[in-house]
């Protein structure tokens, strides 16, 4: 099940009050829509839109024969189409949005789609499966050497992503990569041994620095999963209609995942706070406590910020 991250804090910043409505522009399992429901009861609406077919299916379940059903409109469409949903639905008077980007516990643990390098899956990646967009297997097998080093470098942070890149086109010679085990073995023979194994609370202090706290997958797959579902044009695409759909003193709620997420949502908030359209609420950027991250390790790099529409 997904827990949702910085719960507490997405309800400070949005503010929700009886009988208002907010967009949860990615709904995913629920769980900040359902909070949000609870709070602008007896009247107010959610509209929730998630990409993805199957998981939009979960909010559903959970809402149906409920005090919530009525209350709730769930839609499965890309946000970056969120002026059309919006007038499509009726939907008026929106006193929030919110984004929590990125995926949920669901894609790793269920989907079968190859987001997780735990699991071996066939390399896919995409949220919705009937849309036009290339997977992941297509990217690593037909991509030139010079464009998945960029990816994996660009949207991975990747330090080796050169010769991950190598590695990747000297293999898909050899074999078409269609695993995402097949992946994770490519990519284990194109770094160093030490970059191998994350840090634990035994490594030394001196090794410490070195070593890093992630499974040497992470960066590789995080890139190829942005690049297939577009995530961050999606994102650039959706912000600017946020400000044409919220009420005066509506607010707006983002949490990224990922430091060009964080930057888009930064620069965004900055620019329409010069233009005198926005008021920052978040003058530093929220981040889950320690207390969170140890209940909820997948909310550790989840960075939140807010703004209100003046
Ligand atoms: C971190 S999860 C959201 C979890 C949710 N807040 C909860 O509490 O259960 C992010 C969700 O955004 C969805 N998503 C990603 N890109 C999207 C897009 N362009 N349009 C709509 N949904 C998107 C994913 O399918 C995923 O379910």
């Amino acid at each position: 099940m997904h827990i949702p991250v910085l719960q507490k804090e997405v309800l400070k910043y949005l503010a929700p009050k009886a009988n208002q409505n907010f967009i949860d522009c990615t709904t995913g399992e629920g769980g900040h829509s359902l909070a949000i429901l609870e709070k602008i009861a007896p009247h107010g609406k959610v509209l929730g839109i998630d990409w993805n077919l199957e998981i939009i299916k979960i909010p559903k379940y959970k809402i149906l024969n409920t005090k919530y059903e009525k209350r709730s409109i769930l839609i499965c469409d890309n946000f970056a189409n969120l002026k059309k949903i919006v007038k499509k639905c009726n939907f008026k008077k929106v006193q929030g949005i919110l984004f929590d980007l990125g995926i949920s516990s669901w894609h790793l643990e269920e989907s079968g789609r190859g987001f997780s390098f735990l699991r071996n899956e066939p390399l896919d990646m995409r949220y919705n499966v009937k849309s036009k967009i290339l997977t992941a297997e297509e990217i690593v097998n037909d991509y030139p050497e010079k464009k998945l080093e960029k990816i994996l470098r660009e949207y991975g942070e990747e330090r080796f992503a050169k010769k991950i890149a190598k590695e990747i086109i000297k293999n898909r010679k050899i074999r078409k990569i269609e695993t995402t085990f097949q992946l994770v073995e490519i990519i284990k023979k194109a770094v160093p041994a030490w970059y191998r194994y994350p840090r634990t609370r035994t490594s030394s202090v001196r090794d410490r620095k070195k070593i890093p706290r992630r499974h040497f997958a992470t960066k590789t797959f995080q890139a190829l999963r942005i690049v297939v579902n577009d995530e961050l044009n999606n994102f650039k695409k959706a912000l600017p209609q946020t400000l044409e759909i919220l009420e005066p003193q509506g607010r707006l709620v983002i949490i990224s995942f990922h430091s060009l997420e964080d930057r888009i949502s930064k620069n965004f908030l900055r620019d329409n706070s010069r233009k005198g359209l926005l008021k920052i609420l978040t003058k530093k950027l929220i981040k889950p406590s320690k207390e969170e991250i140890l209940i909820n390790p997948r909310s550790r790099s989840a960075k939140l910020r807010a703004a209100k529409k003046t």
